[in-house]
């Protein structure tokens, strides 16, 4: 099986630990273990308590009740059973992929989005059509476009909601308009919904209280802060549950018994994490916003309290070139837009903590002088 190399994985795996400033993440500012298990206001004390008793086999294989629980109560109605624990929203996108799609499928993907959504399917031997979205349009994909891409073998509509990297959300009425068309040849619409947007989260409309074949994937690595637990999921109806569930003994069995019950910690503290992370987000987004409208070589369709953002930098160098020299000699890290195939722009993630943007912005406007 043969697949592209995975073009943001590889550049941040060569890059990442070696900036100072790193403004190229999507994670809003991870937390410390003693950051998180303050939550309780007992420092975790009863966490350690109940974990010193747990043994170290296999736990709960498709995750505990508690976290099938916890996260079916993010939607409308999804009983806790069509949940299935996976290793993070990477796990839970491949296993989608891995269990529905067959070689000669035709599936429709957003376009630039995660690379998962439209390389993996190919990989599989399916016939991937791009659904672009765009920059006038507020990176929205034009719907009158889905319909031209539509076949009446269609298997699966892959989006990526909130989009990485532009921060947009697709509205409900969006999204509705998405479900008609997919109904005409009964496809899958498998939404990556990892980003939620911190101010006016209600705007924010999972796929599967939409859509019986809708399929949603998330984590607890963006807007939970937390990616180094490696806990994600799929929600879906029972039907397309029990086929993963074939799937995913193949490839997991389960995510470990201590990151279970750290991620079922984090969702019963779930109010507190979205209340510090809005805080970070809001105060970010107006830095942010202050330099973009002071900086004349950036400019951005802004993003929807969403911890990543798609500015376009005008400078007359090629992207991948600058964004080594801008790390190497002001310790900056962006994303180069050609990893999205897009040139003209960089991924800029604004959520890091507040000294550290603060710092890369000025770093990256001052190095970006030499070219006035
Ligand atoms: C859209 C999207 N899905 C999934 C992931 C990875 O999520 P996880 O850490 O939960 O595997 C990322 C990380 O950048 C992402 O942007």
């Amino acid at each position: 099986m043969k697949i592209a190399g995975f073009g943001v994985e590889e550049w941040l795996n060569k890059w990442e630990k070696s900036a100072t400033y790193d403004i190229s993440q999507s994670t809003i500012a991870s937390m410390a273990m003693n950051e998180a298990l303050s939550l309780d206001g007992k420092d975790g004390e009863d966490f350690y308590k109940i974990l010193d008793q747990q043994k170290m086999n296999y736990g709960w294989i498709e995750g505990s009740p508690d976290f099938k629980q916890e996260v079916s109560n993010l939607y409308q109605d999804i009983s806790p059973d069509n949940i299935l624990q996976t290793n993070g929203a990477t796990g839970a996108n491949h296993l989608a992929l891995y269990a529905l799609i067959e070689p000669g499928d035709h599936i429709i993907s957003e376009y630039p989005s995660y690379q998962q959504l439209y390389d993996i399917p190919k990989s599989l031997g399916a016939h991937v059509d791009y659904w672009h979205i765009h920059e006038d349009q507020n990176w929205y994909p034009d719907i009158d476009e889905l319909k031209s891409l539509m076949r009446p073998d269609t298997k699966m509509i892959c989006l990526n909601n909130a989009n990485n990297p532009t921060g947009t959300l697709l509205d409900e009425t969006f999204l509705k308009q998405v479900v008609e068309l997919a109904k005409q040849s009964g496809a899958y619409v498998l939404v990556d919904e990892v980003y939620l947007p911190l101010v006016h989260s209600e705007e924010f409309v999972s796929i599967v209280d939409l859509y019986d074949k809708g399929i949603a994937t998330n984590s607890l690595s963006k807007t939970y802060s937390m990616p180094g637990i490696r806990v994600g999921w799929t929600a879906s109806n029972t039907a397309v549950a029990d086929l993963f569930r074939k799937y995913r003994d193949y490839t997991m069995i389960c995510c470990g018994v201590f990151n279970d019950a750290m991620a079922v910690y984090i969702l019963k503290h779930r109010d507190q994490v979205l209340d510090r992370n809005r805080k970070l987000v809001l105060n970010n987004l107006k830095i942010y916003k202050d330099w973009i409208a002071s900086e004349p070589r950036a400019s951005v369709v802004m993003p929807q309290a969403v911890s990543t953002s798609f500015p376009k930098l005008d400078i007359p160098e090629d992207i991948e070139t600058f964004c080594i020299r801008l790390l190497k000699e002001q310790g900056v890290l962006l994303v180069p837009g050609t990893r999205f195939d897009m040139p003209g722009h960089v991924r800029l993630g604004y959520c890091a903590d507040e000294s550290t943007l603060r710092e890369g912005l000025n770093r990256l406007s001052t190095f970006m002088r030499q070219y006035d």
